[in-house]
């Protein structure tokens, strides 16, 4: 559009003194006057950082982006949010993906920017990234940093998943301290994110099946220079984008929203996948409920054969054709007319994809595991809902009833444990209480907690385990989470004690208690709300306005979008 205003104009299109404060101290960089005569500014969304390994890449990735934007006519402005970094953050990243998402909603808006490339990585880059920029709605694309390479040790192919295995595996014995040390620097050994289906690779495919990137994004791994073309190819188009005005809202409708869930279900995604949906979903005011994930999921047979799920890596569904390849064998199932970033629907990206490699990518016909990657329970323990994965659980765990052995919080956990005292059996129910969005607060990933470790040695390897918190996307085992309302709310999962039977029946999505309505009634009188976790900062606003898991934890007043205006000049 030739004689379209762009947004930027507001600031350096301006005469007088507020034109002269906005162009010359930008000029301090070098940047001659045409640059300021109506060329798109593209923001370049960085989340990188070096506490964030996972995105440490990301200004040369930034520099692809440049280029790109460069050779389209564009003028790129790339500038830093707030990075969260899962493996280092304390007590959890999650604690700051909100926030993290006020700061890219509110440095987006604030700036002279007409469309924005976000650079996304490890787990909550992604969601924060993406939820930020929807309140926003300008035309915004993602580039995803890619996963690292397979890691590699003593000939065998190892990944994040490999870590829960080999903790429990040292614990019972059967694994040296010293190896740690050696599997320490085999695992890591690229840049990029976790190279299974975790979190952070969940993310990527859920930006690329939702339309928000080019296709290709969610697999090519960092390390492959065809991850640089992506980033170059990506910030040509983002400046198409803005002179088409072609804006999230366009990309992100309720048919997109549909399409990401299932292939989330066919790719054994992660259950915080859930979480982060719902969330970005009520940033951009599509309607979506829990329910929603088990009703689309349901048919979904799991088709890519990756961990914690499966065998394979990240780099090995890149080579066996990577998303567009099992997009295309989802076909009957997705809504195929979704308009994506590059301006086609989603099924004419995904139509000339080919499976390289039907041990990676199977078919609906014979998928890898029947199983569903996701099921959304409900029942008198969890009145609002929880989630399991069952294709990275236990069959034989899938019905099952036990007595509840209850953990009030991390410390009790932690303290009893592996204790000869503990009363356990294999047929138990671990509980572990506190660990949701207030109670922890900010709902760690410790849903998958360790099993006793007399269990372990007597060789038992998973349990039925139930808490209010989330579990690593690398993560696996019979593990019920998101139990809402969290053990903090008060809700009946607040009440349960040790020697409580509980039954889990998944075929039926039940999660129930034998604890009468008597009972209940009597131990919700008695209890006795946890005290606040914080008095002050962030913390304190996180707590006093989170909204509960099956809500997508988003604070309360963060739902919706202020658009991108802003009226009022700065001097
Ligand atoms: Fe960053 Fe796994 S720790 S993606
Ligand atoms: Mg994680």
């Amino acid at each position: 559009m030739k004689d379209q205003v762009l947004r930027s104009r507001e600031w350096f299109g301006r005469k007088g003194k507020d034109g002269f404060i906005y162009r010359a101290w930008m000029k301090n960089q070098g940047i001659p006057d045409y640059e300021f005569n109506n060329k798109p500014i593209i923001g370049i969304c960085n989340t990188w950082s070096e506490l964030t390994p996972c995105n440490a890449h990301f200004r040369e990735l930034a520099e692809s982006v440049k280029r790109g934007v460069l050779e389209a006519g564009g003028f790129p402005v790339e500038f830093p949010v707030m990075s969260l970094g899962e493996t280092l953050m304390k007590p959890t990243a999650m604690l700051y993906r909100n926030l993290a998402s006020m700061d890219v909603e509110e440095s987006i808006r604030a700036n002279p920017i007409d469309g924005v490339v976000l650079l996304c990585g490890c787990d909550k880059t992604t969601p924060s990234l993406v939820m930020g920029a929807s309140s926003v709605n300008l035309p915004t694309i993602v580039v995803s940093g890619g996963p690292m390479l397979t890691g590699n040790h003593r000939g065998g192919h190892i990944g994040t998943s490999d870590v829960w295995r080999y903790h429990d595996e040292v614990r019972a014995g059967k694994m040296l301290e010293e190896e740690l040390l050696t599997i320490e620097s085999a695992m890591c050994r690229s840049q990029g994110h976790c190279a299974v289906m975790g979190t952070a690779s969940s993310m990527a495919c859920m930006v690329e099946s939702l339309g928000l990137s080019l296709p290709g994004n969610a697999a090519i791994p960092a390390a492959d220079s065809r991850r640089k073309v992506l980033a170059q190819l990506s910030g040509l188009r983002i400046v198409e984008m803005v002179a088409e005005d072609f804006k999230l809202s366009d990309i992100l409708t309720t048919q997109a929203f549909e399409n990401a869930i299932k292939v989330n279900a066919a790719i054994g995604g992660s259950t915080n996948f859930v979480i982060h949906l719902l969330a970005i979903a009520g940033r951009i005011g599509i309607k979506l409920n829990l329910n929603d994930f088990d009703r689309l999921s349901a048919a979904v047979p799991l088709i890519a054969n990756l961990q914690p799920s499966g065998k394979y890596f990240m780099e090995d569904l890149f080579y066996a054709g990577g998303l567009p390849a099992v997009l295309r064998e989802l076909d009957g199932m997705l809504n195929r007319d979704c308009i994506t970033a590059n301006g086609k629907s989603i099924s004419a990206n995904y139509e000339h994809a080919v499976c390289y490699n039907p041990d990676v990518i199977a078919t609906i016909e014979k998928p890898f595991n029947t199983a569903t990657g996701l099921a959304v329970l409900t029942g008198n323990l969890c009145e609002s809902g929880a989630v399991i994965k069952p294709s990275a659980a236990s069959p034989h765990l899938m019905q099952h009833t036990g007595k509840a052995v209850v953990f009030e919080n991390i410390e009790d956990f932690k303290a009893r444990i592996d204790t000869d005292e503990l009363e356990v059996d294999g047929d138990s129910v671990l509980v572990l209480k506190n660990v949701g969005p207030k109670g922890y607060p900010g709902m760690p990933e410790v849903g998958n907690m360790g099993i006793p470790k007399k269990l372990l040695e007597s060789g038992i390897t998973d349990m039925v385990r139930i808490s209010d918190g989330r579990m690593s996307g690398t993560g696996f085992g019979t593990v019920v989470l998101h139990v809402s309302p969290e053990a903090a709310a008060g809700g009946n999962f607040a009440m349960i004690r040790t020697g409580d039977m509980i039954t889990l029946d998944v075929p039926n999505r039940r999660l129930d208690t034998d604890i009468g309505t008597a009972e209940l009634e009597r131990r919700k009188r008695e209890y006795i709300e946890p005290l606040p976790v914080a008095e002050r900062g962030y913390i304190k606003l996180y707590t006093d306005h989170v909204q509960q898991a099956h809500l997508g934890a988003d604070m309360d007043f963060l739902n919706g979008g202020s658009g991108s205006k802003v009226l009022r000049d700065s001097h």
